[in-house]
């Protein structure tokens, strides 16, 4: 990896199953930024049980992730990808920055808010805390972008506050992050209600695509996806269900609108709907194929991970002595 390249780091949480929507406004792009950046990406379980976990799920979930990002084309020989609890130095930097993190800062953030409404039996410290954790995550590999999602916004704009506020104490030495913003990547909605974004908590089966559907699933979900009453493929940037429907064809077969306009010049609803379901198709069953070789292979996939593990120590110790000694403690 040449140092000239910009450090991106990025994070998601092994907290259920992963969609077609997760996929195509997330985990394609960190496929595609592995060949511009250096690239670090973790799974952050450490923020997963801010919400309780059963344990043998919670445990199982970790793996299957993991191998279904080096099944998406996640790298492990050109990016680190490691598992954020096995790397000591983030709850350690965690710990630290939320003693410069402040109680009201913490009490702004709206997913704090939503999340200790729908879970009031368990309104933890961690989940109180967890944007200071996140900014640790960050941190600790200078990193220079940080592709988020608009849900995490409000987190990275803490996490440079509260970088602005160590440096200003201690002198330069944090590198600011900045937030990353995908040039392709749709905002996937759902295929019942195009207002909502799609979800895997949706009440309506159709409304949301799993990675692990079947091939005949998937092309029945397209066919039952709403559309509105124009019956013309056309990008009207109004959230209708053919925007959302034009906006993951194209993020698959990387064609602009205007081209999927073209194609479908002419043509119904009906053509269009089968199109997508199957461009949707060709693009997750040969991920669900390597899956299903990834995750029969755990010896490989404890390889990969131990390896990133022993990578993002080496660089996050030195972050962590230097903010360590700057502060006062003994190394
Ligand atoms: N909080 C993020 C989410 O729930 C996951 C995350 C943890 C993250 N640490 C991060 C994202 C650092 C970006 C950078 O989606």
């Amino acid at each position: 990896m040449s140092n000239s390249k910009k450090t991106i780091f990025s994070a998601v949480q092994p907290s259920g199953e992963i969609t077609l929507g997760n996929y195509l406004g997330a985990i394609k792009n960190w496929v595609n930024l592995q060949n511009d950046y250096k690239c670090i990406f973790a799974l952050a379980d450490l923020h997963t049980i801010t919400v309780r976990q059963n344990p043998k799920e919670f445990n199982r979930r970790i793996i299957e992730l993991y191998a279904l990002f080096l099944a998406c084309g996640i790298d492990p020989q050109k990016s680190i990808f490691f598992i954020q609890s096995q790397v000591h130095t983030h709850a350690n930097l965690g710990w630290i920055l939320q003693c410069y993190t402040q109680f009201g800062e913490l009490s702004r953030m709206t997913q704090f808010k939503d999340k200790s409404k729908k879970h009031v039996d368990n309104i933890n410290a961690g989940l109180f805390c967890y944007p200071s954790l996140m900014a640790a995550d960050i941190l600790l590999y200078n990193a220079d972008l940080v592709p988020v999602g608009a849900d995490q916004k409000q987190h990275l704009e803490l996490t440079r506050n509260i970088a602005e506020r160590f440096n200003g104490i201690y002198g330069d030495t944090f590198v600011i992050p900045e937030p990353y913003v995908a040039k392709i990547g749709a905002k996937v909605a759902s295929l019942q209600d195009p207002t909502k974004k799609m979800s895997k908590s949706d009440k309506n089966s159709n409304a949301c695509v799993r990675m692990m559907d079947d091939a005949d699933v998937i092309i029945k979900k397209f066919k039952r996806a709403v559309t509105d009453s124009n019956n013309e493929v056309k990008f009207r940037n109004e959230n209708t269900g053919i925007d959302n429907l034009i906006g993951i064809y194209s993020c698959i077969t990387s064609k602009s609108a205007e081209e999927v306009e073209k194609e479908f010049e002419g043509k119904g609803y009906g053509d269009f709907k089968k199109a997508v379901g199957e461009a949707v198709v060709n693009e997750l069953i040969p991920i669900q194929e390597r899956f299903k070789d990834y995750i029969s292979n755990e010896d490989y996939l404890v390889k990969c991970f131990r390896k990133a593990r022993e990578e993002a120590l080496e660089i996050s110790e030195k972050t962590l002595n230097e903010v360590k000694t700057k502060i006062g403690f003994y190394l």
